[in-house]
Order: C-alpha cells, then sequence, then structure tokens
C-alpha cells in the first residue's frame, strides 16, 4: 500500500454535524447501463462521484456511449445514439473490481447482437457466482462461449420472453432480467425476483423509457418487451446504505450526525433495529438526525435478508455499534457466506466476537450445511483500542473507519481508497464530523481517481 493509502484516525471523539447523501451505489450504475437501451439520450441526476461510477462511465464511453456532465452537480447526459463494439483488452482493463459489467450483456445483446463480459470483481464476501445471470440469458436465447479471458455472448436472433424462476431473490439477476426482457419479443415472467427499493427504482427508469413492467405482492415482475425504449430523466434514489453506515457510526461514537436525503421508506427495518438497540432517530422532510442518547445500548438478535428485511449492506457498520452493547448479540447473516470475516480485526480491537457455522438467532439458511462461518455472537460492552488495520471490502472498510473513530489511541486504517467505490468524499465527510484523523498526502477521492493497482477480489 502506498501511503495514500493509509489513514491514520485518532479515536476517542463523538462524531457531530451532517452530512448530505447522494444517489444510491446500488442504482446508479445500473441506470446507467439501462441509458444503453434507449434511442436517445438520458439525463440522470443526483449521481456520487464514487469509483462504481467512474468504472461504467469508463466501460459506456469505451462502447460509443458520449457521457458528459449536466448542467447540474452530479447529473450526467448519456446518449447512445452510436453505440459500437469494444475491444477486449479495453473492456478488461475497465472493470477493474465492479460486477457492473455482467449488466452489459442484455443491452449489448440487443444493440450490436454480441457482448464480452471479462473476469468480475466485487467485495471478497462470499463466492460471487453468476450462475444464474448465465442461466437467465440461455433462457432468452444468447449462447455463451466461456473462454479464459472472460466470456463471448451472441444473440443469433431477437431475444424472446421467457419464464423464469430464480432460485434466490437475486438482486444482480433481476437486474439482468430486467434489462434484457424490456426489449425482448414477447412477456417474460420472473418468479422469485428481488425487490430491493434500488430494483424498484431501476423499474422506474426502464418506465419512463417506455417499458411494460409489473410487480405482483409475490415477487413476480412481469415484462412484455417492445420495439424501442427512449432515453430517461430520472434523480436516482438516496443511498440508504450510506445512510446506515453513517448511523451507526453515529452510536458507536456517541455521536450525533444528521443525514441529509435519507429518507424513512427505505429504511423502515434499519429504524427498527436502531431503535431496539437503543439508538436514536428523528425524521423530517428533508432528512434523519441519528445520535447516541446516552446509557447502555442493548444487545440484539439480528438476522440479514433479502428486502424488506434487514439488508446484509447495513450489517458490518451495525456490528461495530453492537461492540458496544451491553449483553450478548446474535447476528446472522443469510445472504453471503463470508461477510463476517472483518470482525477477526474488531478482536484484535479489544471486541469480543465470536464467529459459528450454525444458523444462529433465526431460520436455518442456505449456508448452515455447508461450514461457513455465517452467525456471530457479540459480547458487550468492550473497550476498543486502535489498532493497524487492512480494509478488507467496502462496507467492512467504513466499518474499520467507525472501530477506529469510537477506539481509544491512533489506528492506521490501509487501502483506504477501496471505501472509495461506494462513500462519496467520506475524509470530507469525518473531518465535517469533527473526525481526528490525519489525511494522506495524496487523498483518495479529491483529485481524479488513481486506481489502485489491485484489489481484493
Ligand atoms: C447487490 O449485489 C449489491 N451490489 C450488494 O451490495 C448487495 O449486498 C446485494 O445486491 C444484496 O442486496 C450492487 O448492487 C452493485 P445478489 P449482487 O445477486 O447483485 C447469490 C455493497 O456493499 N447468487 O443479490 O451481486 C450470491 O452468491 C454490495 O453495496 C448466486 O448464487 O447480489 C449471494 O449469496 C455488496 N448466483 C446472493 O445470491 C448468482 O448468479 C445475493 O447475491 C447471483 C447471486
Amino acid at each position: 500500500m502506498t501511503d495514500a493509502d493509509v489513514l491514520v484516525v485518532h479515536g476517542g471523539t463523538p462524531l457531530e454535524g451532517e452530512i448530505r447523501l447522494r444517489g444510491a451505489k446500488n442504482l446508479v450504475p445500473k441506470a446507467m447501463v439501462a441509458a444503453l437501451l434507449g434511442s436517445g439520450p438520458s439525463r440522470l441526476r443526483n449521481v456520487p462521484e464514487i469509483r462504481d461510477v467512474r468504472v461504467v462511465r469508463g466501460l459506456l464511453q469505451l462502447h460509443g456511449v458520449t457521457v458528459e456532465n449536466g448542467d447540474e452537480p452530479g447529473e450526467l447526459v448519456l446518449d447512445p445514439t452510436r453505440v459500437e463494439s469494444a475491444n477486449v483488452a479495453d473492456i478488461d482493463a475497465h472493470a477493474g473490481s465492479s460486477r457492473i459489467p455482467i449488466l452489459f450483456c442484455g443491452p449489448l445483446l440487443h444493440r450490436l447482437g454480441h457482448a464480452f463480459i471479462p473476469g468480475l470483481g466485487g467485495c471478497d464476501i462470499g463466492g460471487r457466482p453468476i450462475d444464474f445471470h448465465f442461466d437467465v440469458l440461455r433462457k432468452f436465447g444468447a449462447t455463451i462461449d466461456k473462454r479464459a479471458d472472460g466470456q463471448y455472448l451472441e444473440a443469433p436472433q431477437r431475444l424472446r420472453g421467457c419464464k423464469i424462476q430464480l432460485p434466490y431473490p437475486s438482486v444482480g439477476s433481476t437486474e439482468q432480467v430486467l434489462l434484457t426482457a424490456v426489449l425482448a419479443e414477447g412477456v417474460t415472467e420472473l418468479s422469485n425476483a428481488a425487490v430491493e427499493p434500488e430494483i424498484e427504482d431501476l423499474i422506474c427508469v426502464l418506465q419512463k423509457m417506455g417499458a411494460m413492467i409489473s410487480m405482483d405482492t409475490d415477487r413476480t415482475i412481469r415484462i412484455t418487451g417492445v420495439d424501442r425504449l427512449d432515453g430517461y430523466t430520472h434523480r436516482a434514489i438516496p443511498d440508504r446504505l450510506e445512510a446506515a453506515s453513517w448511523a451507526s457510526a453515529a452510536l458507536a461514537t456517541e455521536g450525533d450526525i444528521y443525514v441529509h436525503g435519507a429518507q424513512q421508506r427505505s429504511m423502515m427495518t434499519f429504524l427498527n433495529t436502531y431503535r431496539r438497540v437503543g439508538g436514536a432517530f428523528e425524521i423530517d422532510d428533508e432528512g434523519i438526525r441519528f445520535w447516541h442518547p446516552g446509557g447502555p445500548l442493548d444487545a440484539i438478535a439480528l438476522e440479514t435478508d433479502v428486502h424488506p428485511g434487514f439488508q446484509t449492506d447495513w450489517q458490518q457498520p451495525l456490528v461495530v455499534a453492537l461492540t458496544q452493547a451491553s449483553g450478548l448479540s446474535i447476528v446472522h447473516e443469510t445472504v453471503y457466506e463470508s461477510r463476517l470475516g472483518f470482525t477477526s480485526a474488531l478482536n484484535q480491537m479489544g471486541a469480543h466476537i465470536q464467529l459459528y457455522r450454525e444458523c444462529l438467532g433465526g431460520s436455518a439458511c442456505r449456508f448452515g450445511q455447508r461450514n461457513f462461518l455465517h452467525s456471530a455472537v457479540v459480547s458487550g460492552p468492550t473497550k476498543l483500542q486502535g489498532a493497524d488495520l487492512v480494509i478488507p471490502d467496502l462496507r467492512g472498510g467504513f466499518s474499520y473507519l467507525i472501530a477506529a473513530l469510537a477506539a481509544q489511541g491512533t489506528s492506521r486504517v490501509h487501502g483506504i481508497s477501496l471505501i472509495n467505490r461506494g462513500y462519496e468524499n467520506f475524509l470530507a465527510k469525518l473531518q465535517g464530523l469533527g473526525a481526528h484523523i490525519e489525511l494522506p498526502e495524496r487523498a483518495p477521492g479529491r483529485e481524479p481517481a488513481r486506481e489502485p493497482v489491485s484489489e481484493p477480489a
């Protein structure tokens, strides 16, 4: 790691002040890909300056889409009029550690009749297979040739709508179906779909383009393919995952943070859980204030799940707050098989977290009999001491920032440029909240991203 990737954090100071959210990291790049499907330009607002957006911007430009900054801050104008093939080496170089390239398949098969997908990245929180994606694309009529450098896809004729039952309500696979079915011939019926707020917002984008999409009460989504889609103008929903990260930071540091843009509707399960732990929040029309009301925090039993359950991306930041709660908290991570590995570093700081292979505290899940340490018991409260920390993944990395801020003493957090993938201007936000941090001489996220040489898979 270069020094630019190391942040020195002096802990023990409550975070106090306010931050402003931008559009959701898990919606904006997908809405950008959706612009490929339009016969005219699209305008996307509330776009955050994060690495995942920069990766998709580069990939779209590689394929002949112009992506310009709009009139207002955070606005992009995407013009897909001249979509063209890109060469494999360039696609590979741009894909970086993102998972989004897999969502280019449907739109490129419709526009060009072929697509190339390089090896994908994404946070190292589990196997991150893409078998559902390829099963779905074959059902639409695509052929897939797996080679050493990636997957080569062809659409011998116009893709056709089909009936799909997902083995698990996978967000990415649901997005794959949506982005492919809208221009396929005939009707597509998707059962056991993901229905996260980001999925709903992507459906809003596609409906604005002219797509015919309905969502039933039983997680079934029906899409009637059309021959042509227009561009869209859309303001992305705010990032409920970032909002929860700052809320957890307020709790763990005994602070008080107002999160501009946070919306109750997409955070109801998080808010209930926050209140169960003993956190306080106040909702107004512009955002949500989160604070530690004083006194002990309460240990809880927590199980992650698909929406409207407790979002897996809320889990890691909240676990740091649970190290400060009195008693034994139980965490059952049911979405990813390896999303509790970050807790070993918390134990080095003084936390008492034990991992188990069993499904603890809730119903049996997919990982119960498969030897994955996917349940945790957190005993608190424990005093955290500063330490040297190496960031493992996006949300685990933010959790380490929270732990270092909550700890006594000084921590050195290595690999902080990874946090840039999903948290816009996080260093400036931390400083604005009174965090005692020493910025690296070339703080990531300030200048055009200098992509780190390699990131965790
Ligand atoms: C999206 O990942 C998000 N990423 C993740 O956020 C989020 O945690 C996840 O959805 C669940 O909500 C983006 O939107 C960029 P999945 P995705 O397909 O689409 C299994 C963050 O920190 N699966 O819903 O990759 C998979 O192994 C990131 O913001 C298959 O088995 O998630 C996992 O167990 C982390 N085969 C489960 O489904 C497949 O083909 C959920 O994965 C696809 C998925």
